[in-house]
């Protein structure tokens, strides 16, 4: 066992809500230890995001409204406080990320382009290359950091454990390097591990995630909020590869409608019927896949030859498995996408348990309720990560 004596916070995992994390508490002059197993980019589920960041950029909307359809979304289970102080915090956190480098898809006149999404009341994710935000705006943000002489990351280490004094506090953590255990002792431990999708028999996100952040800090007597909250994307798409490709719900947004293998609508006929809230849409699909009717995203109208340009990430999974979405429907399966429970903490990141804190998808922190609303999780994980940091 090596020991380590490290002069400020180590924050473990390097998603969005790490690295907010990590170059807030830089700028506020902590020397920062980012911990993760793989080379950054990797491994996180921020970098796979298709959609986007959802905040009020657009003179229909309003943190408010943002706020209602947040809660209205949570089926009743939303913390208001804390939905609020996330969609206040919409624009800036997006204005944050375009001035780290984030190429946000822009109009002529400079304002952002913005997409609607499920049980959104106006279009406002913000969105990077049609369907390219999460690596695109993390990109950015890992540019920062790279940049930043305050912060220090190993790519090579996997958390183990917690280290607690006498009186509970978290005083630093475990890491294993390879064969070689590390011992890290640090002012604070945030915790930014992650989801847990790998533990289901599929999902949208990196399998390595399985909710041992969560499982550490219950160890270590921190209190786990709503752990049973998991929410299942409708549309991953069905072309027996784990984890599933995506194909982002914008693309309902556009139009694209969801289908049995007879054609008729899953949903109904209304315009608006597939973009119900994601634990609805996604229930649809389960169950005409379980009636043996087969579920489908027909995009052939909606997009049909924009799909290269307008949705590349999309198009490009649908290809690689032998599938041209442009002249064929899409065949759709709900598959994990997003842990809502995890260890419950505050909008700074504060858990239960002094020293410890948690930002991001390992965290619950009440803005999401019992089903998060689509593309919240970005601007959660960039916004409540940097007040972690501050
Ligand atoms: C999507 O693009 O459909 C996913 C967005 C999200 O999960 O927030």
């Amino acid at each position: 066992m090596t020991r380590v004596r490290h002069e400020g916070p180590v924050i473990v995992g390097a998603g969005l809500a790490g690295l907010s994390a990590a170059l807030e508490a830089a700028q506020a002059g902590a020397r920062v230890l980012v911990l993760t197993p793989e080379p950054l980019l990797s491994g996180c589920s921020s970098a796979w995001a298709q959609g986007g960041m959802a905040a009020a950029l657009t003179a229909v909307d309003s943190a408010e409204l943002h706020a209602r359809d947040t809660e209205a979304a949570g089926a009743g289970l939303v913390d208001p406080g804390a939905a609020q102080a996330l969609t206040e915090a919409g624009r800036e956190t997006v204005e944050w990320l375009a001035a780290l480098g984030a190429p946000f898809d822009r109009y002529g006149d400079g304002s952002f382009v913005v997409s609607l999404e499920a049980a959104h009341s106006v279009a406002r994710v913000a969105r990077v290359g049609g369907d390219g935000a999460g690596r695109a705006i993390l990109s950015a943000v890992v540019a920062a950091v790279r940049a930043e002489a305050r912060i220090e990351v190993w790519e090579d280490a996997r958390l183990k454990g917690l280290m607690q004094d006498e009186t509970g506090r978290v005083v630093g953590a475990v890491a294993a390097r390879g064969e070689r255990l590390v011992e890290v002792t640090a002012s604070a431990v945030v915790l930014a591990t992650g989801g847990a999708g790998g533990l289901f028999a599929a999902t949208t996100t990196p399998a390595v995630l399985k909710g041992e952040g969560m499982a550490l800090a219950a160890r270590a007597g921190a209190e786990i909020l709503d752990p049973e909250f998991v929410q299942f994307h409708p549309t991953a798409i069905d072309v027996g590869l784990d984890p599933a490709p995506l194909a982002t719900e914008a693309l309902r947004g556009e139009g694209a409608r969801l289908i049995d293998g007879a054609g008729a609508f899953l949903l109904g006929e209304e315009a608006d019927a597939d973009l119900k809230p994601r634990d609805v849409v996604a229930r649809a699909v389960h169950a005409a896949r379980t009636a043996g009717r087969g579920a489908f995203l027909d995009a052939r109208t909606a997009v049909g030859e924009g799909f290269p340009h307008e949705f590349p990430a999309v198009f490009a999974a649908c290809m690689r498995a032998g599938l041209d979405p442009r002249v064929s429907p899409i065949p759709v399966m709900a598959a994990c996408h997003y842990h809502m429970g995890g260890v419950a903490a505050d909008a700074d990141g504060r858990t239960t348990v002094p020293g410890l804190y948690a930002v991001g998808e390992c965290a619950a922190t009440g803005v999401h309720g019992a089903n998060r609303l689509a593309s919240n999780s970005l601007l959660e994980a960039a916004a409540f990560g940097g007040r972690a940091g501050r």
